[in-house]
């Protein structure tokens, strides 16, 4: 198994990406804190794999909280006494016009999308420290690596997400400790499948990948793991797209 032994926090575990990525940690071995602040939805995937034999723990959890990183870190140390990986999976979408974007548009996508990035990191990178290392990966979005319409917000969040990863992993890399963040493309999940699977912007959407389908949550799951496995042990400070080759155009 490629986490046996590891202790994992993945923020965001109740739907989607988040999801895929508790079950797939579990099954490979890690004991997974899966948090998210849809408690019931996040305690549903967690019973799901504590009765197929792996070991999971749900927390609420709101990532744009500083307070509740702290309960979480709190939990996750005294059920199991480190952590080796964090993955911040949690965000939201904000879409809309750009001339339409309000302040208050702002504050909710950097508080959730950004802060908690940062907020989670500052929280864990201790523990790791004391740990010998760790691997953390924050979820971007190809928003963040070139220009999205309809969603300046978001795209200017998630850039930030971008940034702060190769900031962490500069500054943290000699603790042995590994940032990288991850940029899906067009995944279909419950955030984004209303207008993924839409006859009105599915051919769109498929017209911008190079691939012939688009992904899905599991696929963005696989490279979460990759990273946060030892497999990855040499790799920091990377950006790595999961879009189907959006991106390569
Ligand atoms: N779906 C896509 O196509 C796509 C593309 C690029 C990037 N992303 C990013 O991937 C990540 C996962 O997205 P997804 O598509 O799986 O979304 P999703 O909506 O299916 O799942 C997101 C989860 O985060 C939780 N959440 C929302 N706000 C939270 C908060 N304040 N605190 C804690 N949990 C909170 C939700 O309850 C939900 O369970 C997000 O960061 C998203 O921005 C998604």
């Amino acid at each position: 198994m490629r986490l046996e032994n590891k202790v994992a926090i993945i923020t965001g575990g109740g739907s989607g990406m988040g999801e895929a990525a508790v079950e797939l940690f579990a099954k490979q071995g890690a004991k997974v804190i899966a948090t998210d602040i849809n408690l019931e939805a996040v305690e549903a995937v967690v019973a799901k794999i504590n009765e197929n034999g792996g070991e999971a723990i749900a927390i609420k959890h709101n990532v744009a909280a500083k307070a509740d990183w702290d309960e979480v870190i709190a939990k996750t140390i005294e059920a199991y006494g480190k952590i080796d990986i964090l993955i911040n999976n949690a965000g939201i979408s904000v879409s809309k016009d750009f001339m339409e974007q309000t302040e208050e548009d702002f504050a909710k996508g950097f508080a959730v999308n950004t802060n908690s990035v940062m907020f989670g990191m500052q929280a864990a990178i201790p523990h790791m420290e004391q740990n010998g290392g760790g691997s953390i990966v924050n979820v971007s979005s190809i928003a963040g690596l070139v220009g999205m319409s309809g969603a300046g917000v978001y795209t200017a969040s998630k850039g930030a997400v971008r940034a702060i990863t190769k900031a962490a992993a500069v500054d943290y890399g000699k603790k042995n400790i590994r940032v990288n963040s991850i940029h899906p493309g067009y995944i279909v999940t419950p955030m984004s499948k209303e207008y993924m699977e839409s006859d009105q912007f599915r051919p769109y959407f498929l017209s911008q990948i190079a691939l012939p389908e688009l992904g899905k949550a599991i696929e963005v799951a696989n490279a979460m793991l990759f990273l946060a496995s030892d497999e990855a042990n040499h790799i920091s400070g990377i950006e790595l797209p999961v879009d189907g080759g959006v991106t390569a155009k």
